[in-house]
């Protein structure tokens, strides 16, 4: 099939759709009561799998925002403004990780935001020492970052690994000047074959670099330079996001809406070229919007069918288990229930001071919602699907649903209990999970609800 009859087929099934993250969706979950039991859903989650504990920190500030960005930050205000949210921050770490329970070993961290190193170093490794004091870190322990390269120095980066950090995000987004420019980006601070390669020497073993395809004055020809120029940093990890724009939830990205932004069929055509040079360049596809080396955990995660996937993001099971969430907007995600702290900063510190409650919504899953979470996890990272008899019970006629894409060649039937995402379907995997899942059944229009699917 022709890049551009792929492309058609392919437009038919650019429908707003949840990217799950996580399930339900974070739309799907329900306000915080005054009498619902955070600590219990916290310390019952210590009985419950994965035992593994991963803790993810959010720093809602930037040196400055782009127009963009789709993340929960500000700008920086003044520093006694940062002192007074890591006070919280830290207030919140002492209140709740007595909940958790310490015969648990801690296998991931993350910093994410906003811009994590928008704060002076010493606030992120006072966290880090907290967690080191109260549990054992596995020895294979990930500690990562995001950082907006426009402010990453040598100093700065050696300060990191001091602290702890073991792994290393950049927002590239894209390489050309003009497109940064409209998108209110400045470009990174040192050349970024050279950023990949400082941070490796100082032992980073991992880099990341984000790509963005879809912005304002992107065409062919800017984004695929920008692909080539990605793999000559030699980072071990790409992640390839569709520009997600959505102005009813970020007003700033209405800046854009001055521009002519990408079509959806320029996008599948950015997207597929850029996939054929990573690929021909030897790095794996994983899942729906990463490349990785082959060497790389989450493509040996990848190939073992143990990939997970998270509000972060695609991980491994294994490093990942259940995840405990500080910091405003921050999610925690157990096993049994999400968790949402409040989006706000100033009321996140406020509550965190009155010893009030800093979650706003929450979501404790049934069993039924569980076996969903699962199903679609699982095609999502897998591609494929093979369900129990119980499975294929609860899906009841959604079964026939998802066989039936067999028909657009989006699907194989391997057996009466087995699905495989074919090559185009692996395209649209979020159209194909969104088949299943319950919670979309009204046939609701989603627009304004979820971004599109490509
Ligand atoms: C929290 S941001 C962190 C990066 C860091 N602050 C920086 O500026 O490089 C994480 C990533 O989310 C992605 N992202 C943010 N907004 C997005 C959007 N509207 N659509 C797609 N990806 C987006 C970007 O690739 C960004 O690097
Ligand atoms: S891309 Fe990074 S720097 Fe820009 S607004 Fe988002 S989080 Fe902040």
């Amino acid at each position: 099939m022709s890049m551009e009859s792929i492309i058609e087929v392919l437009l038919r099934y650019n429908v707003n759709a949840p990217r799950y993250t996580s399930y339900p969706p974070a739309n799907f979950f329900d306000e915080v009561k005054e009498d619902t039991p955070i600590e219990s859903i916290w310390r019952d989650s210590n009985a419950l799998f994965p035992e593994a504990l991963s803790f993810y920190f959010h720093v809602p500030f930037c040196n400055k925002r782009c127009y963009f960005c789709g993340c929960t930050s500000e700008n920086l205000k003044e520093e006694s403004y940062v002192e007074a949210y890591f006070a919280a921050l830290y207030s919140e770490m002492d209140k709740k990780l007595e909940w958790i329970s310490k015969e648990r070993k801690v296998h991931q961290i993350h910093f994410g935001g906003g811009t994590p190193t928008s704060v002076p170093t010493v606030y992120l490794k006072s966290v880090i020492d907290r967690l080191k004091e109260l549990f054992e870190f596995t020895d294979f322990v990930e500690v990562a970052i995001e950082c907006n390269p426009a402010t990453v120095t040598e100093e700065l980066l050696l300060e990191l690994r001091e602290a702890g950090f073991n792994r290393v995000s950049y927002g590239i987004q894209d390489f050309n000047l003009k497109v940064l420019k409209k998108i209110g980006r400045e470009p990174s601070l040192l050349p970024v074959p050279y950023l990949v390669d400082f941070s490796k020497k100082i032992g980073f073993k991992s880099v990341n670099l984000d790509l963005i395809y879809g912005l304002p004055g992107q065409n062919q020809e800017v984004f695929l330079d920008s692909v080539h120029k990605t793999i000559e940093a030699n980072p071990e990890r790409v992640a390839l996001f569709s520009y997600a724009h959505v102005p009813w939830v970020r007003p700033e990205q209405k800046v854009l809406d001055s521009y002519v932004i990408p079509s959806a069929r320029d996008k599948m055509r950015f997207f597929l070229n850029a996939r054929a040079i990573f690929m021909e360049a030897g790095y794996l596809e994983v899942g729906m919007d990463h490349f990785v080396k082959p060497s790389d955990s989450l493509g040996i995660a990848a190939k073992t069918g143990s990939l997970h996937r998270n509000f972060q993001g695609y991980c491994t099971r294994e490093t990942t288990g259940q995840v405990y969430a500080f910091g405003s907007s921050a999610i925690s995600q157990l096993d049994n229930a999400y968790l949402q702290n409040t989006k706000n900063t100033s009321e996140y510190i406020r509550t965190v001071r009155l010893g009030l409650k800093t979650e706003i919504k929450v979501h404790e899953l049934s069993v039924t919602e569980k076996m969903y979470r699962d199903m679609i996890e699982r095609l999502m990272c897998n591609h494929s699907l093979k369900v129990s008899a119980k499975e294929k019970e609860l899906l009841g006629n959604k079964w026939g649903v998802l066989c039936a894409l067999a028909k657009d060649e989006l699907v194989e039937v391997l057996s009466d209990h087995e699905i495989v995402a074919t090559e185009l379907g692996r395209l649209v995997i979020r159209f194909v999970a969104s088949k299943m899942d319950p919670l979309l059944d009204s046939g609701a229009n989603n627009e304004g609800v979820f971004s599109k699917t490509i």
